[in-house]
């Protein structure tokens, strides 16, 4: 009896535990769903990416571990019945409460605070004064001193909070709701709602609530798919490798960032223009430098007028209209002559193109989404390009593992990477370690909306808190010797922070990714590197960049 009193219990709490699984798997498949939805609209959905392009769900120390690709999702969506799903749902949400409050493990800071949630007024505050450029090593400087939270008083009273633990930033975004206030881009808002017959909403950068979410809606739509045609988006790439080996000085030495930033140019220009934009011919390419020029002058003065919205306002603000006139007159004829070429011809490609075509929004909407489609791929994919290449150049041996991989896709030099069906798993981690240990930008922001406990401290809603990827990314609490390069640890669930959360997470992290998978597995497969300078040090300007010129010696391979 005894025997078979174990036996029952034993099966019940099987079955429990089985009805526990389900809920909760369904459970984080709707938390999943709800980003994936959006973001599958902008996702391809290729085999080569998608296993690692996933949001996952992974609670620390490997308590829960849920990994959610897209084929997974339409699977559990599919497969159970709604009826069923509904029932299962409601029966277990309440034993999934019990449950998971159970195994939910303690917070990270409960050795701190025992037994009390500590005051905002207990939130150790910074007071210094600093060099913007300097911010990550400043922000790394706090949380060495103070820990994993602290506050920086800003103009009328109020705090910024400084976040750097993983579980905060999850806190945070898990309470973000329908409408996540970002709040950065004021000078962006100011320039556009000046100009009233351009823009009809300020954009996706400044933009909050409902306004916010019209833009959004309509970017969650087909023309939103960022799906360059792959043949375009590889010419691009093979124009980049042509024209590097045409600029080697005659030590085979080159700067590579000007020239991954007319890649992005061209790159993104394909995507949303349907055009190649000339960025990587020959000659009559200056124009692509002058708007990679007028981007990284744009963001420079969004993040100075963030941090520091007193301090030469007027100035900054002139230099960022003539840099944002510039931005629009170009795209503005780009525009043009696509409204003009459709007319006569119906195009299926390009985010303009479908835009238009479908009267789906208006054309200011349209070209105001377009330029924040430019502004957010110009810095951003190229930086991160080019620290790859650094880090590669620093490690041959896995550079060589690299470039094997490289060319099992591609077998000859000139065998073309979307037609090959090899796996590029280690060029893929080689970029999630990029991304961890050199990501383009320090991290992001909210004002959080509700009342939350963030390292144990309770901080009251509507307080701008930001969170620090990229101190946390580089703490031995998260990552063993956390500045060593190593893509073996590559983590996709966590790096997926570098593009934010939410559902306002960037608009195009899967375009990025695809992108600097693309350009890193060609050319590693296209030219030794190597690089024997000074380890280089950065400087932020809203974006991470090197301080001074990164120069990297590439040898041509010969077959
Ligand atoms: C490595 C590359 C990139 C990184 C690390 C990155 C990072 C980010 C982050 C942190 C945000 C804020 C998201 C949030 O508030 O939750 C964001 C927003 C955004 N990104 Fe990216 N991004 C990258 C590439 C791109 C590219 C290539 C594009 C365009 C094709 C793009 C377009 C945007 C746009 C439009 C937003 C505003 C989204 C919104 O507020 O609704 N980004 N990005």
């Amino acid at each position: 009896m005894v025997k078979v009193g174990k036996l029952m219990s034993c099966s019940k709490q099987l079955c429990f535990a089985y009805v526990l699984q389900l809920a909760a798997v369904d459970k984080l498949y709707k938390k999943n769903i709800e980003r994936e939805e959006e973001q599958q609209e902008i996702t391809y959905n290729e085999s080569d990416t998608d296993d690692k392009d996933t949001y996952d769900t992974k609670e620390n120390n490997n308590r829960i571990v849920t990994t959610t690709g897209h084929r997974h999702l339409h699977i559990s969506r599919i497969e159970l019945i709604p009826t069923y799903n509904d029932l299962l749902h409601k029966l277990c949400v309440g034993a999934w409460r019990t449950f998971s409050s159970k195994v939910t493990k303690e917070p990270y800071w409960i050795a701190k605070f025992p037994d009390r949630i500590a005051s905002f007024d207990e939130i150790p505050t910074v007071t210094e004064k600093y060099n913007p450029r300097k911010v990550p090593e400043v922000a790394e400087g706090w949380f060495k001193k103070y820990g994993h939270v602290v506050k920086e008083p800003m103009q009328y009273g109020k705090y910024n909070v400084h976040l750097f633990h993983f579980d905060d930033f999850r806190t945070v975004y898990r309470s973000d709701g329908d409408f996540p206030i970002r709040q950065s881009h004021y000078v962006i808002a100011q320039y556009r709602q000046e100009r009233k017959n351009l823009y009809d909403h300020v954009g996706l950068g400044p933009g909050q609530g409902t306004e916010w979410r019209h833009l959004r809606d309509i970017a969650r739509g087909k023309a939103f798919a960022l799906r360059p045609s792959k043949e375009k988006s590889e010419d691009a790439v093979d124009d980049l490798v042509e024209i590097i080996k045409s600029n080697l000085n005659d030590k085979g030495e080159i700067e590579l960032l000007p020239w991954l930033h007319r890649w992005a140019f061209e790159s993104i220009g394909i995507v949303a223009l349907n055009r190649r934009l000339n960025a990587l011919a020959k000659s009559n390419n200056e124009l692509a430098d002058k708007m990679v020029e007028a981007s990284a002058l744009t963001d420079e003065i969004i993040a100075l007028t963030t941090m520091d919205p007193t301090t030469m306002y007027d100035e900054r603000y002139k230099q960022l209209v003539e840099a944002q006139d510039f931005f629009y007159s170009v795209l503005r004829k780009y525009i043009d002559d696509i409204k003009r070429d459709i007319e006569l011809e119906p195009e299926s490609d390009g985010v303009a193109q479908v835009l238009f075509q479908s009267g789906s929004c208006t054309e200011n909407d349209a070209i105001t989404l377009i330029m924040d489609l430019f502004h957010g791929s110009l810095q951003t994919v190229p930086l991160t390009a080019l620290m790859a290449f650094y880090h590669v150049a620093r490690h041959g041996g896995i550079q060589a593992e690299a470039r094997e991989e490289a060319k099992q896709r591609m077998p000859k030099k000139d065998s073309r990477y979307f037609d090959g069906t090899e796996p590029v798993d280690y060029t893929q981690s080689i970029v999630y370690e990029t991304l961890r240990l050199n990501p383009p930008i320090i991290g992001n922001g909210r004002v959080i909306q509700k009342d939350l406990v963030l390292g144990g401290y309770s901080v009251p809603a509507y307080t701008n808190v930001l969170l620090h990827f990229q101190v946390a990314c580089r703490q031995e609490e998260n990552y063993k010797e956390p500045l060593k390069f190593i893509p073996e640890r590559a983590d996709p669930s966590r790096i997926t922070y570098v593009f934010g959360g939410s559902n306002r997470m960037c608009l195009g992290k899967a375009f990025a990714m695809r992108q600097l998978f693309l350009v890193v597995a060609k050319v590693i497969r296209n030219f030794e590197i190597s690089y024997d300078g000074d380890e280089i040090s950065m400087i932020n300007q809203m974006h991470n960049k090197p301080e001074k010129p990164l120069i990297l010696r590439l040898k041509p391979i010969d077959e």
